[in-house]
């Protein structure tokens, strides 16, 4: 049949797509098999982000597909919150750090293959910068043998002497993630429910042993968290002999943990070899020889800015200890002494420093027995202090008329120290 353009009211040039955009589907279509991207324009490569399937294979799309919208869409499909602030606002950092961690939390000693584990590194070592590993799994228990009488033959005839690792083996991965600069990790294991046992919930020697190794070899690690993981003196020891003269660590974290005296000493050893700025030993088991350690590395010359000791057992003995350190030069900005049963000695301590205002900003000293004294020591010390603009002085069986006091002076700093830093940034 004939058919002439003019006299055909269905006819649209529209409904003819460019030859470009045909190739462009194309492409789309064909990605897993002929991967054609960096020789596109940028208007073109947005068209091909849009629209490609966020099942091709990650080998293809990993170290092709740059930052954007490509890996905004996978990381939308696989998550329900997705909040890419928290990952320097790259959505393609969030999505390899959290199939990373996702890989990690899932891992089973002697099950898991660790090849599933490192055949992602090539992928994903340029964009994993932190991992927050929130569960380490223990090795599937053999289920306990019968006690008969061929027991001890079967035994010696068994090869088999337990698992070859206690948790993942972070020795494998860390020396291969070169951009890596924050680790969180907890040994704990999340909805164990009625399966629970204490065990789930502690590092072994054995995992401490690899992960020090582990930690030495990661030089471009900036911040080591290691939380609720049953860490002692031993253990503490054994991961600070690996991480001392370490190149770039600054913040190091481990709160609620079983450290004592001999771990704190450790520590500070590390504070004088290291450059560290942030330590959180928060909720431990350190005493007045401990804490004197930590305080003797802080006066001398330690880059320290701030220091959480809070729900330790430091007493006057840790206390003053911690309070004549900061007399001499250091640069600490941020203390927190709460819950450690310090009392008016170390109120009288601390009031020296005030006193002598130097670079120390704010200051915790909730849920000690300072009592009247200590609070007007302390009360004393603020009239003289302008650097202070946060302290901390509840449940400290101080008087209300001292607390007040205090306040003000804190207030009026902080508002100076707004208006000064506005001025600041108006004069920019
Ligand atoms: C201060 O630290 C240095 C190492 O940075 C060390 O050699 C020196 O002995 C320490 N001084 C004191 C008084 O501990
Ligand atoms: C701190 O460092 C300075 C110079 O770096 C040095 O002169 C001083 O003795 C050091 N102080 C201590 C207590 O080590
Ligand atoms: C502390 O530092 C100041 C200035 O940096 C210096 O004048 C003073 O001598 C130092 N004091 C001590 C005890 O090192
Ligand atoms: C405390 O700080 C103020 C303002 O910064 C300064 O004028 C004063 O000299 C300082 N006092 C001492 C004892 O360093
Ligand atoms: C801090 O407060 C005190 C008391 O109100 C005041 O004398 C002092 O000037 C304030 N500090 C600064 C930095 O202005
Ligand atoms: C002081 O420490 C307690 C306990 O950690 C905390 O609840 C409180 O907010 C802290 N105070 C300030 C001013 O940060």
């Amino acid at each position: 049949m004939r058919r002439i353009i003019a006299e055909d009211p269905d006819w649209s040039l529209v409904v003819v797509p460019c030859l470009s955009n045909l190739c462009l589907q194309s492409i789309v279509r064909n990605f897993e098999e002929k991967p054609i991207f960096r020789a596109l324009t940028p208007v073109q490569k947005a068209f091909v982000q849009e629209r490609l399937s966020t099942s091709v294979p990650l080998h293809v799309t990993a170290n092709l597909i740059g930052d954007g919208v490509y890996w905004k869409r996978c990381c939308e499909q696989r998550w329900d919150l997705c909040d890419v602030s928290l990952y320097g606002n790259s959505w393609k950092q969030m999505f390899f750090e959290r199939q990373m961690e996702h890989i990690i939390e899932l891992f089973i000693p002697d099950v898991t293959e660790s090849s599933a584990v490192l055949g992602m590194v090539p992928l994903c070592k340029n964009y994993v910068k932190r991992l927050e590993i929130s569960q380490l799994l223990p090795p599937i228990k053999e289920p306990q043998k019968e006690e008969d009488e061929y027991g001890s033959e079967l035994a010696s005839e068994n090869e088999y002497d337990g698992p070859s690792m206690d948790h993942f083996d972070f020795n494998i991965l860390l020396n291969k993630l070169t951009n890596l600069e924050e680790l969180h990790l907890v040994y704990s294991v999340k909805q164990c429910g009625m399966n629970f046992e204490w065990e789930m919930f502690e590092m072994t020697d054995r995992d401490c042993e690899s992960l020090a190794k582990a930690l030495k070899s990661c030089k471009t690690l900036k911040l080591l968290r290691l939380h609720q993981s049953h860490i002692e003196d031993k253990k503490c020891r054994m991961l600070v002999k690996c991480l001392l003269d370490h190149p770039s660590l600054r913040e190091l974290d481990f709160s609620h943990n079983l450290i004592g005296d001999k771990g704190a000493r450790a520590i500070g050893k590390l504070l004088t070899r290291n450059k560290l700025e942030t330590l959180n030993m928060c909720d431990n088991d350190i005493r007045g020889p401990g804490a004197k350690a930590i305080a003797h590395a802080l006066s001398n010359n330690s880059t320290l800015v701030s220091l959480n000791l809070r729900l330790n057992r430091l007493r006057d003995e840790g206390g003053e200890a911690i309070g004549k350190a900061l007399l001499n030069n250091n640069s600490l900005r941020h203390l927190h002494l709460g819950g450690n049963e310090v009392t008016r000695p170390t109120a009288i301590a601390l009031s020296k420093v005030l006193v002598q205002n130097n670079t120390l900003k704010s200051i915790n000293l909730s849920c000690n027995n300072l009592g009247v004294d200590g609070g007007r020591a302390l009360e004393e010390a603020m009239s003289h202090n302008t650097g202070i603009t946060e302290c901390d002085l509840r449940l400290t069986e101080v008087d209300e008329q001292s607390v007040s006091f205090i306040n003000q002076v804190v207030w009026t700093n902080q508002s100076l120290e707004q208006k000064r830093r506005a001025q600041e940034s108006k004069a920019k």
